[in-house]
């Protein structure tokens, strides 16, 4: 934590409090708080953490007011048009662009622990055959705390530095078991002379019984779409991962807390929800009923796809993502897409509609991740899991971060209480 730059004074009681202030490389001023209950005898109260920063970090860093995303200072446009994923694992986990060597010695590394023990094929084998598979990732990477006892002692910086390989490694292996499992085919152990996206895809996509080969249009957009999810700062599931964390539980307990989290249709889960909510409205005549019920305070629909915590003016990510739905979507011949042709015109009404301008709803990440996942051919529950096995990087970068820093506490946020005040236990023959 940097030294306090200057002070914010707090007023109540007539009694007044100084409190430090942080002055961070960029963003907001941050008023320190971490020593007003002991010395005022007062909470604050932020449920949503709208205004509240939970830690120091050097990771990722987001101007939602003027659509910025950079990891260690890096554009996250420039590093979807220039760099590949494994770079970009590399610059979250170790804060600098690799050399030539370093890239090639990770990537090495990386390569080495694609596999996984045998054994834990057995775990998939025990889900119900038409498991979600986030739901079977869950498990799954839960269970490798089970499997990897020599990298769980988080107090070692070797074993945390095999645990994150291992887990950046597998995440791929273990989402496309996870589909395998779903649909009934056989699993597809990896191929290490394979670049990681496309050998993601021939574990999603090969069969026994056929050649499969890669194609490099379907891999480059693979890529990309795990690079632009791979950090998001202090987002719900990595913030859900650091409180896992702050207890001393091990890096594979943390991360499956994480993808857990991402699951909901608020987080990860919205590019399923996005894709499944084009497909309902089938056609551009039906965009304004599904805008009049988004609108509607008493209906619970939401436009999915839209609208972002942070991001107030535009989503980088989206913008990226958008031109890489054209691009994959024209290769593929797919242009005249229906589902595309309903997401084109139901993103211009919406941005044209004043209730989305004055409420700064714009189309997010997800609202075009989920055209060129289907595109590429994956069905709707396969999107949320390639979101975790992108954001697994992310979630140990952050990990890493966390438990290095000396000041490490156990996360314990505090409460407004509204409940009964003291009141005698009542036998139940007198309630
Ligand atoms: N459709 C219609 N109205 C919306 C939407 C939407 N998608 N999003 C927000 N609003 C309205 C909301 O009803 C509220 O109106 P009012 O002020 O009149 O009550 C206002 O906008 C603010 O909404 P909020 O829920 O207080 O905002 P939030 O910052 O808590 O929520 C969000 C952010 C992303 C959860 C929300 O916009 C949402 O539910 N979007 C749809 C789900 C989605 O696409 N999520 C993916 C986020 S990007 C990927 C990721 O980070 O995982």
């Amino acid at each position: 934590m940097s030294e306090a730059t200057k002070t914010a004074t707090l007023t109540f009681d007539d009694k007044t409090f100084e409190l430090p202030m942080h002055t961070p490389t960029a963003g907001p001023d941050v008023i320190d708080i971490r020593k007003l209950y002991a010395q005022a005898g007062v909470f604050t109260y932020d449920p949503g953490f709208t205004s509240t920063a939970a830690c120091d970090s050097a990771i990722t860093y987001i101007d939602g007011d003027a659509g910025v995303l950079l990891h260690r200072g890096y554009p996250i446009d420039q590093l979807a048009e220039k760099s590949h994923f494994l770079e970009v694992c590399y610059l979250l986990l170790y804060g600098e662009l690799p050399t030539a060597d370093q890239l090639e010695d990770f990537e090495h590394r990386v390569t080495q622990h694609t596999m996984i023990h045998e054994q834990m094929h057995n775990f998939f084998r025990g889900f119900r055959r038409d498991a979600h598979p986030m739901a079977t990732m869950v498990g799954v990477v839960g269970a490798m705390s089970a499997f990897y006892h020599d990298s769980t002692d988080i107090s070692d910086p070797w074993q945390r530095e095999v645990a994150s390989i291992r887990l950046i490694a597998k995440m791929p292996t273990i989402a496309a078991m996870a589909y395998k499992y779903s649909i009934g085919q056989p699993f597809v152990y990896p191929q290490n002379s394979l670049d990681y996206a496309s050998n993601f895809l021939r574990m999603c996509f090969s069969v026994p019984a056929e050649d499969y080969v890669v194609n490099p249009i379907l891999s480059r957009a693979m890529d990309r779409i795990f690079t632009l999810h791979a950090d998001h700062e202090q987002n719900a599931s990595t913030s859900t991962v650091r409180l896992a964390s702050s207890s001393g539980a091990n890096p594979f307990a943390c991360i499956a807390a994480g993808i857990a989290c991402l699951w909901g249709p608020a987080h990860g889960g919205a590019n399923q929800a996005a894709l499944e909510m084009l497909r309902q409205i089938g056609t551009p005549d039906r965009i304004p009923e599904f805008i009049a019920r988004a609108k509607d305070k008493n209906d619970p629909f939401r436009l999915m796809g839209f609208g972002h915590r942070v991001y107030k003016n535009f989503d980088p990510r989206a913008k990226v993502m958008k031109k890489s739905a054209d691009e994959v979507l024209e290769l593929l011949g797919v242009e005249n897409n229906p589902t595309l042709q309903v997401a084109k015109e139901l993103e211009k009404v919406a941005l044209e509609d004043s209730y989305f301008a004055e409420k700064k709803l714009y189309p997010n990440v997800d609202f075009y991740s989920g055209i060129i996942l289907d595109a590429m051919g994956f069905p709707t529950a396969m999107f949320t899991p390639i979101f975790a096995l992108a954001r697994t990087v992310g979630w140990i970068s952050q990990w890493k971060e966390q438990i290095s820093d000396p000041q490490l506490k156990i996360g314990r946020p505090r409460q407004l209480y509204q409940g009964p005040t003291y009141r005698d236990y009542v036998d139940v023959e007198n309630r």
